[in-house]
């Protein structure tokens, strides 16, 4: 079976940091959680960045540290994964749901505008498959009337908006970064926010940690260990540890490599699929250069060629079914035709860097196969 996803993991080198690691006796939140969140913010351009456990825990921070509360509105896409919207209901605020670009599959700035009230108080993007939303025509709405912007950059390690990387891009409050088992860069479970808002970043620091404002790492290191600290609000169990935190430098060596890996087969399906007239393939616009964590074809036969391509032992998903389909969230009705209408016919193919050009070939191949048996 070609499976859909497969992390491959830098192992000799994780096995042999985690010995050390594991000798040393410190595995908790410490030097190398520091170390991973001082290389990751240079890599994205960021001031800060903050090590978190998931980005399911990421986002709830973002939202819960940058004010949002009970009735607020935040306008946020249907289409993305459940983890972008269920934080919010943890602060008991309203998800707005906002409708999708039919070629990127992103938030639609118009249906932004048209979404806002006086009750609105931010904007949550998802770059989707890790291409980025129309980041420029979001800020301007942002602006002009008041509201946070917040990025979840779950797929979109390394992805750029007009020649930056996410994670650094100075309109945006905090960017969300999940290193999820499947994600481009992966320790198993894990997050980054990144922001370059330093007053922010401290009080992150704290919520991440039940708002202890300083970590047992920072007092030890200081040679006397202190063991006085303050906790002054209510705080989460949010933090990354060390093990994680050596998993994950270990795989951001490979990172980019990896991304340029996804690239290639990208363009590999890209030209196999491009002239087939009963489907589309992704579009890359200008202003983004893609961490291509997913690709995702549209067709009118989706579930055939789901059924078709898994009896040829190839693995297809669907990315997503719009998110308030789900019972959690009866109370937000949602007004996305175009949503409603797409998701119907997403198909994700495989796609990992350890696929090799053998079984990118193969998936092609057995798309055009079922192509054929359409016109017969
Ligand atoms: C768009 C999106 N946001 C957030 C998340 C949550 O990430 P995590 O599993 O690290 O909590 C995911 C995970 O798949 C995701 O796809």
């Amino acid at each position: 079976m070609i499976p859909i996803f497969r992390p491959e993991i830098n192992k000799e080198k994780i096995l042999k940091e985690l010995g050390k690691i594991f000798d040393s006796g410190w595995i908790g939140l410490g030097p190398k959680t520091i170390e991973f969140e001082e290389k990751f913010a240079r890599y994205v351009g960021a001031k800060h960045a903050i090590g978190i456990s998931s980005c399911t825990a990421a986002l709830h921070l973002s939202f819960h540290s940058t004010g949002i509360k009970e009735g607020d509105e935040v306008i946020v896409p249907s289409f993305t994964f459940a983890s972008t919207i269920i934080p919010l209901l943890y602060q008991k605020a309203i998800p707005v749901f906002a409708d999708i670009l039919p070629d990127t599959l992103c938030i639609a700035p118009e249906d932004i505008k048209r979404k806002i009230t006086n009750r609105t108080k931010a904007i949550v993007v998802v770059h989707l498959g890790g291409h980025s939303a129309p980041m420029d025509e979001i800020w301007d709405i942002a602006k002009s009337h008041n509201l946070l912007v917040i990025e979840d950059a779950a797929h979109a390690c390394g992805s750029e908006y007009k020649g930056k990387k996410h994670g650094g891009l100075s309109d945006t409050k905090t960017t969300c970064f999940s290193f999820h088992a499947v994600k481009n860069l992966t320790t198993g479970d894990g997050a980054m926010i990144t922001t370059n808002d330093t007053k922010l970043c401290e009080k992150l620091k704290k919520l991440r940690w039940l708002d202890i404002n300083k970590s047992t790492w920072d007092r030890i290191a200081t040679g006397s260990y202190p063991w006085e600290y303050r906790i002054d609000e209510l705080g989460f169990k949010y933090h990354m540890n060390d093990i994680a935190a050596v998993i994950g430098l270990a795989q951001f060596k490979l990172l980019d490599k990896h991304n340029q890996r996804r690239q290639a087969i990208t363009q590999k399906y890209n030209k196999g699929l491009g002239e087939l007239n009963w489907l589309e393939i992704p579009v890359e616009r200008e202003y983004t250069k893609s961490s291509n964590h997913m690709y995702i074809i549209k067709t009118e036969y989706r579930n055939e060629l789901h059924e078709y391509l898994m009896s040829k032992e190839i693995q297809t998903t669907v990315h997503y079914e719009p998110a308030h389909h789900y019972k959690v969230f009866k109370d937000f009705p949602a007004q996305v035709p175009v949503t409603e209408k797409i998701w119907k016919k997403l198909l994700t193919l495989p796609l990992y860097p350890a696929m090799k050009d053998e079984e990118v070939e193969k998936v092609i191949k057995k798309i055009q196969e079922f192509g054929k048996s359409l016109t017969r």
